[in-house]
């Protein structure tokens, strides 16, 4: 990881206008499901390339040390009967969210693995490198209505690097979170703690402290329409029972939501969270979602099983539901519409997407702080050769 502090580049902020603005109208992409309702594209089955660990002071380990098991309540008749506020806020250790990691963690796998990576030397050159989380956030932008984004995206030895920026609507909102969206912010990770053992076979330990610098993730490749993709995401546990032990089919999300009580909260679950659901586990191949139903109090006393394969039946025919359709096409067009306009192969230069809710994707563009995000560690060490492989023994030797 960069060490905290370290500079990504000197020199102030430049706005690169464009010579002729009457020519060159900037581009923009629009979002309206109804532009993207076409057949499903093509979506290679995303396949593990590794996996990294961050530690409970968010150290990265190349390993899998933070991966969890899978350990739900047995089925004896009862329910679970999880209490979610237990601990808080005593046995919390948020992570600082000060930090702006951006691609950092995943940039070092990146760096370590070049040398191994899969699909021929010349497919990394190709591909989009970015988080998961960012994926999501493109998959579901014809949808949403709340929450606008921006990503900042560079070109560097031909791979397309894209790192999302915090909004200052979003920073606004953090720096402002009232106590009780922090208490169900913890209570997402408690559940976790329920559900989940540190060894296979083993039992959750609930009286331990919720620690989120911890995480495990997993390193993906998959490919969009013509767009080759390496992604990474975090993983909240393995079920060590999958009928398929491999990654990431043996991966489980956990998630918890409010316990409904008639057909009107059911139909606006279907239609807002599990969208957000089915795009977060599609994306890397997690075949299923554990949620936890929590009561008014915080307690969890019911799961259910969503299977992300099945999840789009529930507002198949709803007029006002979403379609996995309309989400991946949008995905793609945003990925060729940032290939065709980060042209230049800089790793200093970054082309701001920027998308507010009822408006296109509108682009700006930036050199240098702040908004340059490929650190120097890692472009300097990606512009020395590959290490040279392991010499082969002579006879001479
Ligand atoms: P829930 O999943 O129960 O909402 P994830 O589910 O993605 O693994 O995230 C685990 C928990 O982190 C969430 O629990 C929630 O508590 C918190 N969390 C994740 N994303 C968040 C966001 N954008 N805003 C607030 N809390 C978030
Ligand atoms: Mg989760």
């Amino acid at each position: 990881m960069e060490p905290r502090g370290t500079k990504r580049g000197a020199g102030k902020t430049e706005v690169v206008e464009p010579r002729n603005k009457v020519s060159h109208p900037a581009p923009s992409l629009p979002t309206d499901p109804a532009l993207y309702s076409g057949p499903f594209p093509f979506y290679r089955r995303p396949s593990q390339l590794g996996c990294f660990s961050l530690d409970a002071q968010r150290q990265y380990h190349g390993d899998a040390r933070a991966l969890r098991y899978y350990s739900p309540p047995p089925t004896n008749g009862q329910g679970p009967n999880f209490d979610l506020r237990d601990g808080y806020p005593n046995r919390y250790q948020p992570r600082d969210e000060e930090v702006r990691e951006s691609l950092d963690h995943l940039l070092r796998w990146l760096l370590e693995h070049r040398g191994q990576l899969e699909g021929g030397p010349g497919w990394l050159a190709g591909a989009v490198v970015t988080w998961r989380g960012h994926l999501t956030k493109l998959l579901t932008t014809p949808y949403e209505r709340q929450d606008g984004w921006q990503l900042a995206a560079s070109r560097f030895q031909g791979t397309l690097y894209l790192s999302e920026v915090e909004t200052l609507a979003a920073r606004a909102q953090r720096l402002t979170r009232p106590p009780l969206l922090q208490e169900l912010m913890y209570m997402g990770y408690k559940f976790e703690q329920y559900m989940c053992a540190d060894k296979p076979g083993g039992s959750p330990d609930p009286s331990g402290e919720v620690n989120t610098n911890v995480a495990f993730c997993s390193v993906l490749r998959s490919r969009l329409g013509n767009h080759p993709l390496l992604f990474a995401g975090e993983v909240d546990c393995t079920d060590p029972q999958a009928p398929s032990p491999q990654p990431p089919t043996c991966y489980v999300e956990l998630k918890t939501s409010k316990e409904m009580h008639s057909p009107g909260q059911w139909r606006s679950f279907y239609r807002h969270k599990l969208l957000k659901w089915w795009a977060q586990s599609f994306l890397p191949g997690v075949p299923n979602v554990v949620a936890g139903f929590r009561t008014p109090e915080g307690f969890v006393c019911s799961l259910k099983t969503f299977p992300t394969m099945q999840m789009f039946e529930h507002v198949r025919n709803d007029r006002d539901g979403w379609n996995p359709s309309v989400c991946m096409n949008f995905c793609a067009a945003f990925l060729s519409f940032a290939q065709n306009t980060v042209v230049q192969d800089d790793p200093r230069l970054v082309h701001l997407f920027s998308w507010e809710p009822g408006g296109p994707v509108t682009v700006s563009v930036h050199r240098d702080a702040p908004h340059a995000f490929l650190p120097t560690w890692y472009v300097e060490a990606m512009t020395q050769d590959l290490p040279s492989p392991p010499k082969t023994p002579s006879p001479t030797d």
